[in-house]
């Protein structure tokens, strides 16, 4: 996987020789809005359904066909199969099914494939005797033992004018199967925190902290490709807002813990990753103020808990509240997990990690310990985005012993 450092899906779209092929172009366009990146693979016998412009014009990159031309590198269809996220044949013929089933490497598509470490995804498309064929279904049979995810064909008319099961999935279907990596929070609704606040002081100043968003965008994205239903309350953030995402965006902690009551009542888990400012001017001044003397003086008062106001609800969702700490790292989260009435905190060191990187605010990685009532489990530097995953994970875990206990 090559973004491990950032939250960029990269998907790796194989388009081989069948009439769905020229359906490829609205799966592009429909992964872009997901906030994915499209690079596109086709075979030559795809060239004849669907222009190789058309799907280089919308995916906004080169289209790979031939092994052995390229733009100089030789290496190719390893650096692809590196830079994929995931990969997803779509449509893949009886063919190249076939190919894959027998570990075959003759084409740029069945070749990056065998090289490939992450996960594939083969969209068949094909007449219904032919899917129906004992030689097709084992080949099926082949690659689903191989951990090859099948997203299986529609049934209804097909272009050869016979009707059965064997045309390509119905594209939104298609892609959201794709974009869901799990089910394990299928049907819930999660409402995240990210960002900093800002609390103005005058028109033109304010107080805040360096939180990018980075690690609360990233916990978004992988609750959403567990299949959740997310939505994200942002403090000022530059980062691009994926699609398939509610963001509801606000600037100081009073204006966030508004957004976050409003959308709380239903919700099943708040994970609170906001770095909310615990103190806000007393007074905001109307102009901006003058250098008029050597010193000045702001006096401060409390923001809201934001966390704390939702974990004391009657209804509360299941709670996971972050720590983002400098010195005593578990001890100080603890004092919180408890004080704030939480399931899980996310101690959070933020500084210079043993390994010389700065962690915690606005870098791509990240080091944590999760701490429940009864546990506490650490996860070692790794990009914001692969902890985010296994955070997700153990949120899953712990919020369904709760609700089975
Ligand atoms: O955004 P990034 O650049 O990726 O950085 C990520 C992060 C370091 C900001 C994030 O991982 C993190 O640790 N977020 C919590 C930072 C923080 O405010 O910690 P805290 O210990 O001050 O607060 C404890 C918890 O209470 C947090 O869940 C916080 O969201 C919540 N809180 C705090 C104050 C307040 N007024 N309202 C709150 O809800």
């Amino acid at each position: 996987m090559s973004n491990s450092n950032d939250l960029t899906l990269n998907i790796l779209l194989c388009v081989t020789g069948g009439i769905a092929a020229y359906k490829s172009a609205d799966i592009i366009r429909r992964l872009q809005e997901h906030g994915a990146v499209v690079r596109v693979v086709m075979t030559e016998s795809a060239e004849q359904f669907i222009g190789k412009v058309t799907l280089q014009a919308l995916s906004g990159h080169p289209v790979y066909q031939n092994m052995f031309i390229s733009d100089g590198r030789v290496m190719e269809h390893i650096d692809l199969a590196r830079w994929a996220d995931k990969i997803l044949l779509a449509p893949a013929t009886a063919n190249t099914i076939s190919k894959l089933a027998n570990g075959q490497a003759d084409d740029m598509i069945s070749t990056l494939c065998l090289a490939a470490d992450c996960t594939v995804y083969v969209a068949p498309s094909m007449n219904h005797a032919m899917w129906d064929n004992l030689a097709t279904q084992n080949n099926i049979e082949t690659l689903r033992a191989r951990g090859i995810k099948i997203i299986s064909p529609d049934s209804g008319d097909q272009a050869c004018g016979e009707t059965g099961e064997g045309r390509l999935k119905e594209t939104g279907a298609l892609v959201a199967e794709l974009l869901t990596d799990s089910t394990i929070l299928a049907g819930k609704k999660v409402v995240i925190t990210a960002g900093p606040t800002r609390e103005a002081i005058d028109p033109v100043r304010y107080i805040s902290n360096h939180s990018s968003g980075k690690m609360g965008y990233a916990l978004a994205q992988q609750a959403r490709l567990a299949g959740a239903k997310v939505h994200v309350i942002s403090g000022p953030s530059n980062l691009p807002q994926p699609a398939g995402i509610y963001f509801k965006n606000v600037t100081s902690a009073n204006e966030m813990q508004d957004a976050v009551l409003e959308q709380v009542n239903d919700a099943d888990i708040f994970i609170s990753a906001a770095a909310v400012a615990d103190y806000r001017p007393a007074e905001y001044i109307d102009n901006k103020i003058k250098k008029s003397s050597d010193t000045l003086e702001i006096k401060l008062i409390k923001n809201p808990d934001i966390l704390a106001n939702v974990s004391s609800k009657s209804n509360a969702p299941f709670c996971v509240g972050f720590a983002a700490e400098t010195q005593n790292l578990e001890e100080n989260a603890r004092i919180k997990l408890t004080n704030k009435n939480l399931d899980m905190i996310v101690a959070n060191y933020v500084g210079t990690s043993s390994s010389g990187n700065d962690i915690g605010f606005n870098s791509d990685k990240n080091s944590v310990t999760i701490l429940t009532k009864t546990n506490t489990v650490n996860f070692p530097e790794a990009s914001k985005n692969q902890l985010a995953k296994q955070i997700i994970n153990l949120i899953a875990e712990n919020y369904e012993k709760k609700h089975s206990s």
